[in-house]
């Protein structure tokens, strides 16, 4: 769909281009399908194009991710009888490319042992599992077992890690026999396992989340495991359980220097209420880690520091076994604070965009960068590029019918505005509003999502405006903005600061203006993109 603003603004307001395939006509040139949008259904209205989610039913966090032989594999908290968690099987979904998933059969069902809660997979290329039959390289899945039997009787052993494995690259999957392959010690919560092959000490590394702590186990063959040691006293948020943790090295860009990187979401807590995934960085000698002096210090005055900022990115964790040392991250884009209770019927929750993150050494100390991965760009339709714009009262920026499917790179000058306040509109001619935008006088980032559109569904949705802190001056910063219908994902400068969150137009946002508090600013550059799953040139 090869249209932006020119031809919208022909057709007025009540009619846009989206959410509909294009008709290829005899000629070859492709015209667009109108649709009337202020009779939307869900499906046109809120299931995003570009973002994963189910077909039916409830999804929460992702799960044993990896990749083989040109697929991406993503499995996920999966509960295929209705909208609302429910007992938990791990669903399946694969991708060629990150930004065009296919639904697969349900990978794991729960069984005597319980329910079938997060974990990770791995490719055993060396077969240490004994698993494989000699011809085909086994994928070991590790997982939690939750009883709810022994739930229901109050009981603390609920949560058990089990294995399974697959000769077919991730389509069929069988328990192995002797599961639990790690008893219960006496926590609660205990759970959510991420392992990863360590190859300097040449050992599988378990993280696992117990109570609001990470533990680490070692293993030679994926079935055995020993406890290796603990993190996480007085260090980091604790205003909740400890999930879903993920932890491998990096490479930091342009040395030869390697850390380990730690996600550890928690859950609630966040940092700006319910869930959240905070991220710490040092060393591992193959017991213990340690974080990096200069990275502690910052958490002596920080508290945390987060992946993402926003509401919506939670229980995110990495592929396995991406050539080249990439890593590739996705996250559950909702929060439990409401994630059962968003306007969806069908279904309920999707995926943040997969971002690739990078680690660097600046200011005197280590930050996790994360970026939509360059898949991204084969979805791009036009682009339109507008370039010093002077503005104080609110001023359209953007008036196009594709903005909910959209990618925005705005450079904005900061170094004379010292005191103002520059507020970004995305509306529709329903009065809905979500606002974000640069409070320069007390550095932060916000999103505020008390006119976005739906939000009775939930006081915790919109009841406070979200901030990201920023902790230095900016001369200027660069915006990168993702739409996709009911959701937008800012990345700050290149990653280094990210912010997710979701909301519920009741028809589609048409307009992008722009205003600031005070005097006359200035956007140095602004792109826009569309964005669009019918662009891809891979399918
Ligand atoms: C995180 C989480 C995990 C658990 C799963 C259950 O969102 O609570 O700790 O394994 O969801 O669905």
């Amino acid at each position: 769909m090869k249209i932006f603003t020119a031809k919208l603004i022909l057709l007025g307001f009540t009619t846009f281009f989206i959410g509909c395939k294009d008709a290829n006509t005899s000629d070859g040139t492709i015209t667009a399908t109108e649709v009337d949008k202020t009779t939307l259904s869900e499906e046109q209205l809120y299931r995003p194009n570009f973002h994963f989610t189910p077909k039916a039913n409830w999804m929460n966090d992702p799960n044993g991710m990896f990749y083989l032989d040109g697929v991406y594999h993503l499995f996920f908290q999966y509960y295929p009888d209705g909208n609302k968690w429910g007992p938990m099987h791990w669903g399946h979904a694969t991708s060629t490319d990150l930004v065009s998933w296919k639904e697969q059969p349900i990978a794991l069902y729960p069984d005597e042992l319980g329910y079938i809660f997060s974990g990770s997979a791995v490719v055993d290329r060396n077969n240490t599992s004994g698993f494989g039959d000699g011809t085909n390289v086994p994928i070991v899945a590790i997982f939690t077992y939750h009883n709810p039997i022994k739930e229901k009787e109050g009981k603390i052993d609920v949560e058990t890690q089990g294995v399974a494995y697959s000769l077919d690259n991730g389509k069929s999957w069988t328990k192995y026999e002797n599961n639990p392959v790690l008893d219960n010690p006496g926590i609660r919560d205990f759970r959510d396992p991420k392992v990863i092959w360590d190859e300097e000490h040449q050992k599988w590394v378990m993280a696992l989340a117990a109570h609001d702590r990470t533990q680490f186990y070692g293993s030679k063959n994926l079935k055995d495991w020993e406890f290796l040691s603990e993190f996480g006293a007085g260090t980091g948020a604790h205003g909740g359980v400890w999930e879903c943790p993920d932890f491998f090295p990096m490479h930091v860009d342009g040395t030869s220097e390697t850390k380990w990187v730690l996600l550890q979401s928690l859950n609630p807590g966040g940092p700006n209420g319910g869930s959240g995934t905070q991220y710490f960085i040092g060393d591992f000698d193959g017991k213990t880690f340690k974080m990096d002096p200069s990275f502690s210090e910052q958490l002596s005055t920080k508290k945390a520091i987060w992946i993402d900022y926003g509401k919506d990115n939670y229980a995110g964790v990495t592929w396995d076994n991406v050539p080249d040392g990439k890593r590739f991250f996705i996250g559950w884009m909702s929060n439990w604070l409401y994630a059962q209770e968003v306007p969806t019927e069908t279904w309920r929750s999707s995926m943040t965009l997969p971002r690739e993150l990078k680690l660097i050494f600046s200011n005197g100390t280590y930050k996790l960068l994360s970026s939509p991965i360059g898949k991204l760009k084969n979805l791009y339709g036009q682009t339109i590029v507008k370039k010093d714009i002077v503005f104080k009262k609110k001023t359209v920026l953007l008036d196009s019918g594709n903005l909910d499917l959209s990618r925005l790179v705005i450079d904005i000058e900061l170094k004379e505005m010292k005191d103002d306040k520059y507020t970004f509109t995305v509306e529709n001619d329903k009065g809905n509003q979500l606002f974000f935008g640069i409070d320069n006088k007390d550095k932060y980032i916000f999103i505020d999502r008390k006119k976005s559109g739906k939000i009775d569904f939930s006081e915790a949705f919109s009841s406070k405006i979200s901030r990201l802190p920023l902790n230095q001056n900016y001369e200027t910063i660069n915006l990168k903005l993702v739409f996709d219908k009911t959701s937008l994902e800012i990345f700050l400068n290149g990653g280094e600061m990210a912010m997710t969150e979701l909301f519920f137009p009741e028809v589609p946002y048409q307009t992008l203006s722009v205003e600031s508090s005070n005097k006359d600013c200035k956007i140095a550059i602004l792109k826009a993109n569309e964005i669009n799953l019918t662009n891809n040139s891979n399918i």
